[in-house]
């Protein structure tokens, strides 16, 4: 046999056993060792080439044409290997680290007003809508201007009724009610006619439990002018309710007592949680208290700086807890400061 067909058949083999072993090639590794082994420099193909110089002259060139046939065929071959296995790889990584753009995202917490702001907010709207305007007086008062200019001079027994928080500076405390921003504004008015409302925290030195805090918010109303009734009093205030609890409910004035008015009331409203059958929201009674009112005391108007004789007022003061609390069916007080995430994000 000449050089010739011997070479022929042996690049035939090198070609035929390179190709059988790419086909048991699976994966970048095993690739890469295929390749020094089959195309390296010390590959059979590349042996053949460094061969081609003991071949005699007129065999080399088809000799060396086969090789390079030989050659470039397992190069095509891995090159097209090559490529597939980087498709596959890529394919595998698409799949396992599918992100799933349809997944809902985690929705972030967002900042809500207090309850107590909510309700304060729905009543000034109610009260601005009837023409009142807000006025602010401040949180540490006067023992004059909360109990004295109210009708209650010292000893008088009614300041029993709002135990109070004092501070080292003798005569002054911290407010037990917004009624002292009626003196306030009749003495920054007078003589002019009024119809605010006062706004504000009150502090009261109590025992904490469900039913009362040592601070809340309550709402107080002044209205004076020359020719002020009762029955003004009554229609802002049914208004008021009718407006915040809704048109069909019903209400009664039961007489009651306060130093500053005369004479004095609670408005109750019928029971909005057994429809005035008696629950225990409305301790049986049918009715719940929502706020004290009354006349302007003619020594509360003259303390102001207003003649009793030519001016007459009402006023009232309502507890915001209170309402918030009956609205919502809220059975703790001690909710609304404790700043509980789980009880201020279900308003
Ligand atoms: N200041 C009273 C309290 O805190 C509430 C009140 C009652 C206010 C009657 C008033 C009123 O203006 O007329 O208990």
């Amino acid at each position: 046999m000449s050089v010739e067909v011997n070479l022929i058949q042996e690049l035939e083999n090198i070609e035929r056993s390179g190709l059988e072993a790419l086909a048991g090639v699976k994966d970048e590794a095993a690739l890469q060792a295929w390749r020094i082994a089959h195309l390296g420099r010390s590959a059979p193909v590349m042996q053949v080439f460094s061969r081609l110089g003991q071949v005699p002259k007129e065999q080399r060139a088809t000799i060396g044409q086969r090789a390079n046939q030989a050659k470039q065929k397992l190069e095509a071959a891995q090159a097209e290997l090559e490529q597939a296995l980087k498709q596959a790889a890529l394919e595998h990584s698409l799949e396992n680290m599918r992100l799933d753009v349809t997944l809902p995202g985690r929705t972030p917490d967002h900042g809500r007003l207090h309850i107590v702001t909510q309700t304060l907010r729905e009543i000034y709207k109610i009260y601005a809508e009837m023409g009142f305007q807000v006025y602010r007086s401040t949180d540490v008062e006067s023992d004059d201007y909360n109990f004295t200019l109210l009708n209650m001079p010292a000893y008088h027994p009614a300041r029993d009724m709002w135990d109070t928080f004092h501070t080292t500076r003798p005569g002054v405390i911290l407010r037990t009610h917004t009624s002292p921003g009626q003196i306030h504004v009749m003495h920054e008015r007078c003589p002019e006619p009024i119809r605010v409302i006062l706004p504000g925290m009150v502090y009261r030195y109590e025992q904490i439990s469900a039913r009362s805090e040592i601070q809340f918010n309550q709402v107080e109303l002044l209205v004076v002018g020359q020719k002020i009734t009762f029955g003004d009093m009554k229609g802002t205030l049914l208004d008021f309710a009718r407006k915040l609890f809704g048109k069909e409910v019903r209400s009664r004035l039961r007489p009651s007592y306060f130093p500053f008015t005369e004479p004095s009331a609670e408005m109750d409203i019928e029971c909005f949680v057994c429809g005035g059958a008696g629950c225990p929201v409305c301790k049986q009674s049918g009715w719940l208290e929502i706020l004290g009112c009354g006349m302007v005391h003619p020594v509360v108007l003259q303390n102001g700086g207003y003649d009793p004789q030519q001016f007459s007022g009402f006023a009232a003061g309502l507890g915001i807890e209170r309402i918030a609390l009956l609205r919502h069916r809220i059975t703790d007080i001690r909710y609304f400061w404790q700043n509980d995430i789980r009880f201020l994000e279900q308003f």
